[in-house]
């Protein structure tokens, strides 16, 4: 491996094999900064994977009752891992605080218009256990189903908690997605209750949160019998009688002391609905201990977690990453959390940073889409505010491109902080394979090493491991870790059939297709399913084709990514209408028309970026859609494959937009 003088020329580096050993201020503060340490985890994790993990799990979590059993593999590829031990999350992330830390910031919030707020843990403490009492007033249990519709507001995270502290599961929808998105979710999980607010704020405008839960509740929803309302607007909103209460009168007979539940360490503490390459969204089932220690091992490895740090993770809570890095792992660990309401650009592109220097943040994790974004705004963004209270750096959700690498290292980082290319998913829970900054060097575009404990291989059609370097395959994890998921709820069929049975349940498919290089580093090359990732978010080609479909205007749709320079891959749509085409296989009016009913259906992150029109689709005489040639035709690629056995080779031309 070669190791480069940052101080070189972006134009000079790019030719070379880049590779960045831990800043030296930063190496003298952090946590592991050393090889032997770091040696000494990976030592302790490869000699028993099993007491590995038993010790940090008895040393990180403030336990109820200890676990006698790490972990039952006897009904694999279901796990349970400390399963006959109890605790509370809620307990772990807050009262576990209150001796030392109770006047200690734990939120510090900037809403998008700049009202700021600060709770410290006592009061984070009394708000959960206010909220968790009125939810149990209104008939919430162990076990129940809430689904939170939120804003990006301490509250999302207040309620998160109650829902842990009560044991109740709960599922957060993403405050983009569609009234018909949310009710779908709503409906899978049964839920008995609703969170939500009269709206959010978010680039400018207010996000209808309330008028899209209604629209949900109009024609289902039978589950529900209350909707907590919280009051952040002041807009005007319809409110049910007898089904929907404003926050702020169900927490008033409520007391601000509620004695945690204690849970099985299996316990169910939420379900995320993520896409998949087939059918409806589904519901990732994640446990409570095992998740919890997977946040807060991967906040220290990963993050070097300190407790003087100002931490930002730029998600929402609608995302796992907004779960394990905003709601749960740095609460776990006594740390100042920041949030931010509203848009990176409101009310211009230097929102970040000035976020970033009126709040002195030290550890920033953001996506690369957000980073390149904020790259092509320009240097005098953040050249005009202070960065320096940074330390680390960090990027998740999508491969990041080496220019948005370096521009991130340069000019916010001042090549001072290291970054960290976190790979991860919702259904691994944390983190899996990221640097630990101190010790290991980076390279732009890789997200380095597998964390002690994650075994990690890149196998071929057949489950072999690759040994060679360089050669892509599948990315599989070979051993149970303690905050994978558990099923896909009310699916477990869905769940073996995914993750297990490619490879006869041997190994945890991720569905991601890897490489690793010859110093052992990954570089992850995208989805081998019909996964789209587009700004980081995960899309499945069927969810869109079967909302295009639904229209009816449309009879035939096929959706395929395609690369794009800001959002990693943008939506392309072939569709067949009922009626005439086009001529031209164009039309704005009704692609406009289209995209309007995806963001109906789905949500605007859904919309296909550019609709062509075309007879019929090209399929094989079987009739399968052949994608890898739509994805061919989107990318403007010349056609390599065979395409011999398309049913009407003519469509050809259609596709490519040449008639
Ligand atoms: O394809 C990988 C990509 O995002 C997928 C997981 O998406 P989701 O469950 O929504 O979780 C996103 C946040 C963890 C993965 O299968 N992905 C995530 N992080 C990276 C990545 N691809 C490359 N590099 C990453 N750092």
């Amino acid at each position: 491996m070669t190791t480069i003088d940052t101080k070189n020329t972006i134009d000079s580096i790019l030719h070379e094999e880049r590779s960045f050993p831990p800043p030296s201020e930063f190496v003298k503060h952090a946590s592991i900064n050393s090889t032997q340490a770091l040696d000494a985890l990976y030592q302790s994790a490869s000699n028993n994977h099993e007491t590995f993990w038993a010790s940090l799990a008895r040393k990180e979590i403030d336990w109820h009752r200890d676990f006698n059993n790490t972990l039952d593999a006897s009904n694999a590829p279901h796990y349970r891992w400390f399963y006959d031990g109890t605790l509370n999350i809620s307990y772990n992330c807050l009262d576990r605080h209150l001796a030392d830390r109770a006047d200690k910031t734990a939120i510090i919030f900037e809403g998008e218009r700049g009202d700021v707020q600060r709770l410290s843990y006592q009061e984070l403490y009394h708000a959960v256990c206010r909220f968790a009492n009125a939810l149990k007033i209104h008939g919430i249990g162990c076990g129940d189903r809430v689904v939170l519709y939120m804003p990006m507001v301490p509250e999302a995270v207040i309620a998160m908690q109650a829902c842990a502290r009560i044991g109740a599961i709960h599922s957060v929808v993403f405050g983009g997605f569609s009234a018909a998105a949310l009710k779908s979710r709503i409906e899978d999980a049964a839920a008995k209750a609703v969170i939500t607010a009269d709206g959010g704020y978010r680039g400018g405008k207010i996000i209808a949160l309330k008028a899209a839960c209604d629209e949900a509740m109009a024609e289902g929803c039978a589950s529900v019998d209350t909707v907590f309302v919280l009051k952040r607007t002041g807009a005007d909103i319809a409110m049910k009688a007898g089904r929907d209460v404003y926050w702020h009168d169900a927490i008033k007979p409520a007391s601000d002391d509620c004695p945690p539940e204690w849970l099985n360490s299996e316990h169910p503490l939420f379900l995320l609905y993520t896409s998949g390459s087939t059918g409806a969204p589904k519901g990732i089932q994640h446990s409570s201990a095992g998740y919890l220690l997977g946040t807060i091992v991967t906040m220290k490895w990963v993050f070097d977690a300190q407790d003087s740090d100002i931490y930002w993770c730029t998600a929402d809570v609608g995302w796992i990453t907004g779960h394990s890095y905003v709601a749960y792992g740095p609460l776990a660990l006594g740390m100042t959390l920041f949030m931010y309401e509203g848009a990176p650009t409101v009310p211009d592109a230097g929102r970040f940073w000035k976020l970033c220097q009126d709040h002195n943040i030290t550890v920033f994790y953001t996506a690369p889409t957000a980073i390149r974004a904020l790259m092509k705004a320009g240097d005098n963004f953040p050249d005009a505010y202070d960065l320096s209270s940074l330390r680390l750096l960090g990027s998740v959700g999508e491969p990041i491109n080496p220019e948005a690498w370096l521009w991130y290292h340069r000019v916010i980082g001042k090549q001072r902080c290291p970054i960290v290319d976190t790979w991860w998913q919702t259904e691994t829970g944390a983190h899996v394979i990221a640097p630990i900054p101190g010790v290991i060097a980076t390279k732009p575009g890789s997200c380095t090493r597998p964390l002690p404990g994650m075994d990690v291989a890149v196998v071929d059609e057949k489950g072999n491991e690759i040994k060679q370097a360089n050669q892509g395959g599948y990315l599989v994890i070979k051993k149970p870790w303690p905050f994978m998921l558990r099923t896909i709820w009310g699916d477990d069929k869905r769940y073996c059939e995914t993750y297990w049975q490619r490879f006869n349940n041997k190994y945890y498919v991720a569905g991601d297709s890897a490489r690793r290089d010859e110093d052992g580093y990954y570089w992850i090359m995208g989805r081998i399913d019909d996964v789209l990732n587009v700004s980081g978010h995960r899309l499945g080609t069927m969810e869109i084709e079967s909302a295009l479909v639904a229209n009816d205007k449309v009879a035939e749709a096929a959706v395929v990514g395609r690369p794009d320079a800001l959002t990693g891959e943008a939506i392309f749509a072939y569709v067949v209408l009922k009626g005439e085409r086009p001529a031209g296989g164009i039309d704005k009016a009704l692609t406009t028309e289209l995209q309007q009913w995806v963001s109906k259906q789905i949500g605007p992150i859904a919309k296909p970026k550019e609709i062509r029109y075309a007879d019929n689709l090209p399929k094989t005489r079987s009739g399968k859609i052949m994608r890898r040639l739509l994805r061919a035709i989107a990318s403007g690629e010349t056609i390599t494959q065979d395409t011999s056995t398309l049913e009407n080779e003519a469509i050809l031309e259609q596709l490519q937009g040449k008639q």
